[in-house]
């Protein structure tokens, strides 16, 4: 079959890697569909784009943050347009449904009215001097080249979660997309270009994370990181980066738990589990992978849940009819199929699924049995490391205390939810519970992106996307005007 082939876009110009080689981006529904082949870069590739970068910071920086917004503003109107096309190349890359897809286009159209309101704020601090006569306020810079190293779950949504606040801050970009899923990212940057962005401002180099993002994150003239990906991943990233001490900003891995007590509503609960462990077939940072159930109701939520798990429909996410996509690749399989081995040989019980799906319609793809293990204690493998597939545990509790301390007993922090209708242990388990995001009585995923994203523990180094993305891309700068026109020391000329 034909497929076009991308390149890299350095500096406005689209070039192949210098090395000539490429790699095949697949349809992980349908291995023969290939969508196209895109460069495999190199250092050297990475370093025409962090030159071309660095030339475009010496004019995009001194452009005022209102007209940055608005190139957002029309990015967002163009995404608009634009959605069903860039959705259907979202599901043929990544695989997710197509309802899936659009709502990652929308979340990178909401991230682009909501930052262009940032070219009106990116506020600072005046503050008085200690010193008669003398003025005093914070202002925040441009951080400079910034690469950005994104993921295959959210192929466009995470890359203008970074890309959008880096630009109205006045940076310029670098930006790996996953190699799993590079067209969305293109699309993502060709709606800026198109919305009149410069040349060089935002530059794609495509390639390996060991290769191409390595570079990155080696290259002198990149002052800071953000990444989104796996906690082991995150770990190298953070380390290489501090030999040149830039800023990192980490958005890794969750074990999120959905706790269900006895009072619940429990059909609600049903529907979030389902959807936060199966929606993006459960590959999503913020999937729900433990689901804590009360005594009192584990029994009949697990026989419903196991059946509704049962009836999903698997398959090709461009039919509508699907509510669950394939595994973005083989090696995603690889760890679904371990992880159930894990489990039942540690006693867990494997209620549904827990295979991939082969022959007929599934034959030429990478798919996997939505899949649920009951009988999990706290203690094993499968309720303490990430599987981004659609495996979920249940485990059962009696107590309240019980449940916030087996959510809390994991080394990730990201998402959290609890089912209830009483307002105190909502309350309680919100200032309980150890995760950047709690939801009461609505599932794990779902963040919205003017609100802070991002977790503790093993899940993140502090910093928080969405509602704090500024003060990652933006350098404070502290500013003293004395016009009292001598020389006036603090500490020294006003102390008593
Ligand atoms: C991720 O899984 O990496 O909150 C991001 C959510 C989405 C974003 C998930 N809006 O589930």
């Amino acid at each position: 079959m034909t497929y076009p082939t991308y390149q890299n876009l350095i500096g406005g110009e689209c070039m192949p890697a210098k090395s000539g080689k490429t790699s095949l981006n697949l349809n992980p529904a349908d291995h023969s569909d290939v969508v196209g082949a895109f460069p495999l870069s190199q250092a050297e590739d990475v370093d025409l784009a962090v030159a071309a970068a660095k030339k475009a910071f010496a004019s995009w920086r001194l452009v005022p943050a209102p007209k940055r917004a608005e190139i957002l503003v029309r990015t967002g109107m163009l995404l608009q347009e634009r959605k069903e096309q860039y959705a259907r190349d979202m599901t043929r890359e990544m695989g997710k449904v197509l309802a899936e897809t659009r709502g990652d286009v929308q979340e990178a159209i909401d991230e682009a009215f909501y930052v262009a309101g940032e070219g009106r704020r990116l506020f600072g601090v005046t503050t008085p001097s200690e010193l008669q006569n003398k003025f005093a306020m914070s202002v925040r810079m441009p951080v400079g080249v910034v690469g950005l190293i994104t993921p295959w779950n959210f192929p466009m949504a995470i890359p203008s979660w970074k890309l959008f606040p880096a630009l109205v801050a006045g940076n310029t970009c670098v930006i790996k997309p996953a190699s799993d899923t590079p067209l969305s990212v293109y699309n993502l940057v060709q709606a800026l270009v198109d919305a009149g962005l410069p040349p060089g401002v935002v530059n794609i180099v495509s390639g390996s994370g060991s290769a191409t993002g390595m570079a990155l994150l080696e290259h002198m003239d990149v002052r800071a990181i953000s990444f989104t990906g796996s906690s082991e991943v995150g770990s190298l990233v953070g380390q290489r980066a501090a030999a040149t001490f830039k800023p990192v900003s980490l958005e890794m891995g969750g074990k999120n738990a959905q706790i269900v007590l006895n009072d619940a509503n429990l059909d609600l609960a049903l529907d979030g589990a389902l959807w936060g462990s199966f929606g993006t077939t459960g590959q999503r940072c913020t999937a729900t992978s433990r689901i804590l159930l009360q005594k009192g109701i584990a029994a009949g939520f697990t026989r419903k849940f196991v059946a509704r798990a049962k009836a999903l429909k698997v398959g090709n996410g461009l039919n509508e009819k699907v509510e669950v996509g394939p595994q973005v690749n083989a090696s995603q399989i690889e760890t679904s199929k371990k992880y159930v081995e894990i489990a039942t040989a540690e006693g867990a019980k494997l209620l549904c699924g827990g295979h991939p799906l082969t022959g007929g319609a599934y034959s030429k793809g990478t798919f996997f049995e939505p899949t649920v293990l009951g009988g999990v204690k706290a203690t094993m493998r499968i309720a303490r490391e990430e599987v981004f597939g659609p495996v979920v545990s249940l485990i059962e509790f009696d107590t309240f205390e019980e449940a916030i301390e087996i959510a809390n007993s994991i080394d990730y922090g990201l998402s959290t939810a609890l089912y209830t209708k009483d307002v105190n242990r909502a309350f309680t388990a919100i200032r309980d519970l150890e995760a950047g995001i709690t939801y009461i009585n609505a599932p794990t995923i779902g963040a919205e992106v003017h609100l802070p994203f991002g977790g503790v523990k093993q899940t993140g180094n502090g910093h928080r996307e969405g509602l704090g993305a500024i003060d990652f891309f933006t350098t404070w700068k502290a500013v003293y005007v004395d016009y009292s026109d001598k020389l006036q020391r603090a500490q020294i000329d006003n102390a008593e």
